[in-house]
């Protein structure tokens, strides 16, 4: 059995002594003594300035009983000159160690990040270190907030925090003028965050190649993606949509009050993910209002709820355990496959190209690829799918379920 620790009457016991290891402390991974279902981390730190003060307010606020994904202190206490708090164990890999996910899964978690977010804004709290290694990303794509010694308050009497933040993530203001972190400076950093989400990449990757230009680029007020030369293989600005890119571009303005809040960014991620697109190229993008053609592959594309011709017929899928939805265009002729890679979050058994859906006439033709087999719901029960023709009746009113390995699917128009 591992040391025991009573902080603040909580007692629990150590089961992990060396879970990470920073600048301001150490933290160790520990379990409830009542219960040991309950993952706890205990944070140590020296005493230093008002971080006392400041840890006992953090208790105070109470984040983690706002939502299970704020990994917030419950309770801190000073032995031997050092602050110790302990907090919910967020389960997960921080965002640049997670496992890769497809883009549509990626919206999805800068979605959970933004309802976190907007908690937090609502209660008047900065978190203050917003970046990649203080989100902890669940294997089912949900985002968790960890590490708020850093945190703002509106709140007077709370001291400030001393701290400026990773450079990386810094807004302008920090950077110039030493300022502590702000709600406004928060802004700056999700927008960082998200740009290295859903980009896959800084966005002073190929701008910046040392602290100095690091700098110089995050303070023009300008969204750096919107001057950087794209690379092959690169995932281009537009396929992020029309509201995404407007939030970024006023989320870099060097005038904190421009930037938009957390609610504006989360209805922008909700928007986005109902206009999801899947080209038949395999990539999967965020449609524009005036799109005309893939921004990956620069093929011609039809999207719903634009104009529509009578060429393209537009393809719905839901996914009924997780409530979202894409959609695709299919000419006649014309084939998509479906896979890991364009459905996104609970499709880890799924194949990269694990069924194909072909348009014939007025027919569709589904054809089994992938590794795990794929099923196809009629009359009542599951059949195993190899291929099948599918008439339009049989598709056109209600749609049909199909599942793909473990992972079920409506397709219909
Ligand atoms: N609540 C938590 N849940 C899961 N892991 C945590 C938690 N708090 C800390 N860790 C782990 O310990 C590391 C260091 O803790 P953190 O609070 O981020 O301190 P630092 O100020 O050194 O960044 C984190 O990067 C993470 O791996
Ligand atoms: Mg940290
Ligand atoms: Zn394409």
């Amino acid at each position: 059995m591992g040391k025991q620790v009573t902080i603040d009457g909580i007692r629990a016991v150590i089961t992990d002594p060396k879970l990470g290891q920073g600048g301001q402390g150490f933290a160790q991974k520990a379990k409830l003594y009542s219960n040991s279902a309950i993952e706890l981390v205990i944070k140590s730190q020296a005493k230093a300035g008002k971080n006392d003060i400041r840890a006992r307010k953090l208790v105070e606020l109470n984040l983690a009983s706002h939502s299970p994904y704020l990994a917030g202190p419950i309770a801190t206490a000073e032995k031997s000159g050092q602050i110790v708090n302990i907090a919910p164990f967020a389960k997960g890999q921080d965002v640049e160690s997670d496992r890769p996910r497809s883009f549509p899964e990626l919206v999805e978690l800068c979605h959970h990040i933004t309802c976190q977010w907007a908690i937090l804004e609502e209660q008047g709290i900065a978190h203050g270190d917003i970046a990649p290694s203080n989100v902890i990303v669940s294997d089912d794509g949900s985002a968790s907030l960890i590490d708020f010694d850093n945190f703002a308050s509106l709140e007077a009497k709370v001291p400030k925090a001393t701290m400026a933040g990773q450079s990386m993530m810094t807004a302008p203001e920090i950077r110039l003028r030493s300022h502590p972190p702000t709600i406004e400076s928060d802004r700056f950093a999700y927008a960082v965050l998200f740009n290295m989400i859903l980009l896959r990449r800084h966005p002073s990757d190929g701008l910046a190649a040392n602290p100095k230009e690091l700098a110089k680029v995050m303070t023009t007020g300008q969204w750096p993606e919107r001057v950087r030369p794209i690379q092959t293989g690169e995932t281009p600005v537009e396929a992020m949509g029309d509201i995404l890119p407007a939030l970024f571009d006023a989320a870099f303005d060097i005038d904190p009050i421009n930037r938009p809040t957390a609610q504006q960014w989360r209805h922008g991620f909700r928007q986005s993910l109902q206009t999801i697109y899947i080209h038949n190229c395999g990539q999967a993008f965020i449609s524009g209002n005036k799109q005309t053609r893939c921004p990956f592959c620069q093929d011609y594309i039809q999207i719903p709820n634009q104009a529509s011709s009578n060429e393209t017929m537009i393809f719905k899928i839901r996914i009924p355990s997780l409530g979202t939805k894409y959609s695709f265009g299919l000419k006649d002729g014309q084939s998509i496959y479906l896979g890991r890679n364009n459905l996104g979050r609970g499709a880890a058994s799924v194949s990269n190209r694990h069924l194909s859906v072909s348009r014939m006439n007025q027919k569709l033709y589904l054809r089994h690829l992938g590794q795990h087999p794929s099923a196809l719901y009629r009359d009542g029960q599951w059949y195993n799918l190899k291929d099948v023709w599918l008439k339009p009746y049989e598709y056109q009113k209600d749609g049909v379920l199909i599942r793909l390995a473990n992972l079920d699917i409506h397709l219909g128009l």
